[in-house]
């Protein structure tokens, strides 16, 4: 496929990333993004959310001519031979998945698509929605191939989870197309060290699998490794509980769990339970698909019950130690749904300050990158700061809610030095209570 021309509608976190990197590996690509403040900002070399390595990338492949931010269908679909969807996907109310914004943009590209293109998804979707989107196309008299490539990348380590997969997925009813795709791949393989240089990432040495499925395979797929990753949080959540009453550490118990190589030891950290973009969505989504198809997904009701009682378990905690809250200075450390990124959709940092508040707490809150993305989702007489030190210098109670390295590897002796704070909480399990308890301030953990 040499010098294909490709479009990605929506430049988010996937849509952006896929763009950029697949601009340095040899192929001409438009990013549609029609929102104007967010393709003003990329067309200047930015990205307009902070993932580690984005700016270089977008920067050099603008300047290269092979990356080309517009805000039209019109200009990029008729040059492209495959199309990526990667616009969003939000929840309803009732936990389905929106897709609207997934049907608007196949129908817009349906205007002008070039025959047999190929129109790839990398939105999560429900399984069954690539077939309505095949219906949509032969409604039009639009020939176009399907095929669904989900997405696994993480936020925060966007780039080199994308260069370095450790499986790529092409599922569809026609295989010739899904093998097409899978060959971008290929290709993007190739150029992988010399971007992660470029990008500043540092080289893996994974060498990722190539799987093509059946198109409901492929759709299934994506929704179950997110769903497994998020049962196995929960099922840390609920052992952590259990270990806080019995004098268990839930980091021991985990290490040695993890240990069991048919277990494996990635996403067994238990804290202040799952946020951001995807977990939570996705594991709702799935619920609700099951039911439309007559499949009650109970063991995904309980993992989602399990996440939403751990920022009030936190508060909980602090209740127990300290009785009433009212007018105690917390601060609360860490805004973004997880370390390295801006991101603080459904955050359980923004939660936990939220519930303090209410709670009658004055609180303090600090994050070192997503201060400004948490003030709409914040309580109004919640202070946000960006220094750490005037976070923590008058508070009574700190917070570890996000495993930033400013919060976890900082030694334990800069909280003391910094504030007059007696109690110190580990939302996220990241620092070593030896150490607080040895400077006299009380260490509260998730299970230990
Ligand atoms: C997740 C998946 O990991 C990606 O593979 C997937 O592509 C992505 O969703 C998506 O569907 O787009 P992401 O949401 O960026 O990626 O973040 P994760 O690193 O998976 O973390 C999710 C949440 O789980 C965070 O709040 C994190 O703090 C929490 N977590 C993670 C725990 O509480 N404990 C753990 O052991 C691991």
């Amino acid at each position: 496929m040499e010098q294909a021309t490709i479009t990605i509608l929506g430049a988010g976190y996937v849509g952006l990333t896929t763009a950029v990197l697949l601009a340095h590996s040899g192929f001409k690509v438009y990013a549609v993004e029609p929102d104007p403040h967010r393709l003003g900002v990329i067309k200047n070399g930015r990205s307009f959310f902070y993932e580690e390595g984005i700016d270089i990338l977008i920067k050099n492949a603008l300047e290269k001519g092979t990356f080309i931010p517009t805000d039209s269908y019109e200009e990029s679909i008729p040059k492209s031979s495959v199309i990526f969807s990667c616009v969003g996907t939000p929840d309803n109310p009732d936990g389905s998945s929106n897709l609207q914004y997934v049907f608007s943009a196949a129908e817009e590209s349906s205007k002008y698509m070039q025959p047999k293109a190929i129109y790839v998804q990398k939105s999560t979707v429900p399984v069954g929605t690539g077939q309505e989107i095949q219906s949509l196309f032969k409604n039009k008299g639009v020939e176009a191939q399907y095929v669904s490539n989900p997405e696994f990348l993480r936020e925060g380590t966007a780039i080199l989870d994308t260069l370095y997969f450790d499986r790529v997925v092409a599922g569809s009813d026609n295989s010739s197309a899904a093998k097409k795709i899978l060959a971008i791949y290929k290709r993007l393989e190739k150029y992988r060290d010399e971007i992660a240089q470029l990008a500043n990432v540092h080289p893996a040495s994974i060498s990722g699998q190539y799987i093509a499925t059946n198109l409901n395979s492929a759709e299934l797929i994506k929704v179950t490794s997110n769903a497994f990753l998020a049962l196995k949080i929960s099922f840390a959540n609920s052992i952590a509980k259990l270990a806080d009453v019995v004098n268990a550490d839930i980091k021991e118990v985990m290490n040695a769990v993890g240990a069991d190589q048919r277990i494996g030891a990635a996403f067994l950290n238990a804290g202040r339970g799952y946020g951001g973009g995807c977990f939570p969505k996705d594991v709702s989504g799935l619920i609700s698909s099951g039911l439309g198809h007559g499949v009650n997904l109970e063991i995904m009701e309980a993992v989602q019950r399990v996440n939403e009682s751990m920022p009030g378990y936190i508060i909980e905690k602090v209740k127990n130690e300290l009785g009433d809250l009212n007018g105690e200075k917390v601060a609360v450390l860490g805004l973004a749904f997880k370390k390295d990124t801006s991101d603080v959709r459904r955050s359980p940092g923004v939660a936990i300050a939220n519930l303090l508040d209410h709670s009658g707490a004055s609180v303090v809150a600090h994050d070192p990158k997503a201060n400004e993305e948490a003030l709409h989702d914040l309580s109004s007489t919640i202070h946000i700061t960006d220094s750490l030190q005037d976070a923590i210098s008058a508070s009574r109670v700190i917070i570890v809610a996000t495993d930033w390295a400013e919060f976890s590897q900082v030694p334990v002796s800069f909280y003391k030095q910094n504030s007059t704070a007696t109690i110190i909480v580990d939302a996220v399990n990241c620092l070593d209570k030896a150490e607080v308890k040895e400077l006299g301030i009380t260490y509260i953990g998730v299970g230990r």
